[in-house]
């Protein structure tokens, strides 16, 4: 039986990709999308695919009247967390690639996940260097006690900082929390240019024409300093394998689980 799937964002940057790979693979079944402006629309006449033989909705609400095992949100911070409790609410596990959604959402997400026992698991970013990154920066925190992150994007990004530094500050603070020499409201002159604090890490947001996605983390300690980045190219690639794993995985969780390694055994 093949593992059906909802995309919200089915014609977007990422979400497109996404559909194309999900045409591609024998076990998984795009059975609704969700989009404004081609809603009504078979999904692959928008897209070109002729395998996709799935409705575009305007709604997520509209989309999920079909029955599916997984809702993807792949859609824009302002439509994210409703799209993801409507899922919720229909019984439905939901995989998370859009960025920008508050700590305080996920407790509220988590909620009704654990309400229904379903999973959700939530990926800043779905690309298979980032989940490294992730992994080596948490081994690095509990050796090295300070630590900044640098978060690189596109001048056109709306959201700040990315899903990728917010999840890679969240992380860090459950190992512990950073020990600044001078902290920040200590700091004499104007405290923007320390960054943001993001879950207690300083996150700096880079937004610049030339850009597509890069994080980087620098630890230091005296007279040393180790440097972890992460950048991807111009395409959706990187994303669509991590996702694809995501959307096979996310029914074995209960609750909101954050990061692919949540599924990878690593
Ligand atoms: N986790 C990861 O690895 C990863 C990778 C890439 C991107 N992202 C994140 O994924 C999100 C989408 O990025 P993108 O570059 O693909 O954006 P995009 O190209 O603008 O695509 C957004 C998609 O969502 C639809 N959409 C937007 N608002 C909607 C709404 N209110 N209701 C219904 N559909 C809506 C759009 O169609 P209409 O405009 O026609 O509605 C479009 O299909 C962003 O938050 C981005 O940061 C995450």
């Amino acid at each position: 039986m093949a593992i059906t799937v909802c995309l919200a964002g089915a014609t977007g940057w990422a979400g497109s990709e996404l559909a194309r790979g999900i045409a591609k693979s024998a076990d998984l079944e795009l059975v609704a999308a969700v989009a404004r402006r081609q809603a009504g629309q078979l999904l692959g006449d928008a897209l070109g695919v002729p395998a996709l033989t799935a409705r575009i909705h305007a709604t997520a609400a509209d989309a999920l009247a079909e029955p599916c095992d997984v809702f993807l949100e792949y859609t824009k911070p302002a439509s994210a967390k409703a799209n993801i409790l409507a899922a919720l609410e229909r019984g439905v596990h939901v995989v998370v690639g859009t960025s920008g959604l508050t700590e305080a959402d996920y407790a509220q997400i988590d909620e009704a996940a654990r309400a229904r026992q379903r999973g959700v698991l939530a990926c800043g970013n779905f690309a298979l260097t980032v989940v490294l990154l992730q992994k080596f920066a948490e081994t690095a925190a509990r050796l090295i006690p300070q630590w900044e992150i640098i978060d690189y994007a596109h001048d056109d990004k709306v959201d700040v900082p990315s899903g990728t530094a917010r999840e890679l500050a969240f992380r860090l603070s459950k190992v512990r929390a950073p020990q600044p020499t001078v902290p920040v409201e200590r700091a004499v002159g104007p405290r923007e240019t320390r960054g943001a604090s993001v879950s207690g890490t300083q996150v700096h947001s880079i937004r610049l024409p030339g850009y597509v996605i890069g994080a980087e983390i620098v630890f230091g300690m005296p007279d040393q300093r180790l440097t972890i980045r992460h950048d991807s190219g111009g395409s959706a690639r990187p994303y669509v394998d991590g996702a694809l794993l995501a959307i096979r995985k996310v029914s074995t969780l209960v609750g909101v689980h954050r990061g692919l390694d949540a599924v990878l055994g690593l």
